[in-house]
């Protein structure tokens, strides 16, 4: 695997099932495959569990993880190109990832989304040189458009937990202060669309996601009638794609309570966290024992190794 982005990159999703379930089985089985081996962990954004998931899961398999805080703790990176550097900006992301790659194996790189502009944005401006200009394999950590060590640890807590062979599982759009990038819940369609899974998307008009994720996916507007029946319940704000950024609907109704889930197949509830209590899910909700936000959690360490395990198989 020369990057991860997309869930093509994993390939047979059933046997990276398999091979995740191994993994947290016997997290340190692989302790050799990564002897001398280093992964850079690159931020130009805040994180909890990717920073510390993406280290745990280099450590398990023998490796030295680096993390760079870009702002604060290294030169302000410019990243367009063809300007004359005559700001803030003291080097180039043509010189550092070149640089960055010479003293690595594999990279990590989580650069959000900026909402100027939507073509930079979706054409993955700034992971794709990392791509491009490392000569190193690269896992995105979040970028612009996806969050694909995310997805994994869903459909991992998904498939742990449900009883069915084909489980109907619901994406709530709910509402949130800020405006949020649309990764999340890009990867989560893309990943669910390739899964054996009944998947419903609700979400107020207005907040249609890139048809190149949600493909088919049934797009239900009443979101009660949506979660009637579901066994999983995937809350998350994102702001629109087509008013790209923009926040349009601040209303509380979305948010996921237990009003919602009455309606649902006794469901589990998701969110990949950080999680606004009371204005995405009440506290009532994400404190039942039908909560999975800490085990989804817990296995992003999972996703992260097996990623970098076949990366480090590939080496
Ligand atoms: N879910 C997730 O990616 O969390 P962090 O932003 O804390 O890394």
């Amino acid at each position: 695997m020369k990057s991860f982005l997309h869930v093509q990159d994993i390939g047979d999703l059933d046997a990276a099932l398999k091979e995740a379930l191994e993994v947290k089985r016997t997290p340190f089985a692989w302790q050799n495959l990564g002897k001398n081996k280093t992964i850079i962990l690159i931020f130009f954004n805040n994180s909890l569990r990717t920073r510390l998931s993406s280290q745990k899961a280099a450590q398990n398999l023998g490796m030295n993880p680096i993390v760079l805080n870009i702002n604060g703790e290294s030169w302000k990176l410019e990243t367009e190109t063809g300007v004359v550097m005559d700001g803030d900006k003291s080097e180039h992301l043509r010189e550092a990832i070149p640089v960055i790659g010479s003293y690595c194996d594999i990279i990590g790189v989580r650069s959000f989304a900026r909402f100027e502009d939507r073509a930079f944005d979706y054409n993955e401006t700034i992971l794709n040189q990392f791509i491009k200009y490392s000569g190193k394999p690269v896992i995105s950590l979040e970028s612009a458009t996806v969050h694909p060590c995310q997805a994994f640890a869903d459909l991992i807590t998904i498939k742990e937990h449900t009883g069915k062979p084909r489980p109907k599982v619901v994406m709530s759009w709910a509402p949130h202060p800020g405006a949020l990038p649309q990764a999340v819940p890009n990867s989560f369609a893309e990943w669910m669309n390739a899964s054996d899974v009944d998947f419903v998307i609700t979400h107020p008009e207005g907040y249609e996601l890139d048809t190149r994720f949600t493909g088919n996916a049934r797009i239900e507007y009443d979101q009660m009638k949506a979660f009637e029946g579901a066994d999983f319940v995937y809350a998350k704000n994102w702001s629109s794609y087509r008013d790209y950024g923009k926040i349009l609907c601040k209303d509380r109704q979305w948010t996921v309570s237990k009003r919602q889930m009455d309606v649902t197949n006794d469901a589990f509830f998701m969110h990949c966290l950080p999680v606004r209590r009371n204005m995405i899910v009440t506290d009532d909700v994400i404190d039942s024992p039908k909560s999975l936000v800490i085990p989804e959690a817990a296995n992003r360490v999972v996703s992260a190794q097996v990623v970098m395990k076949r990366m480090l198989e590939e080496i």
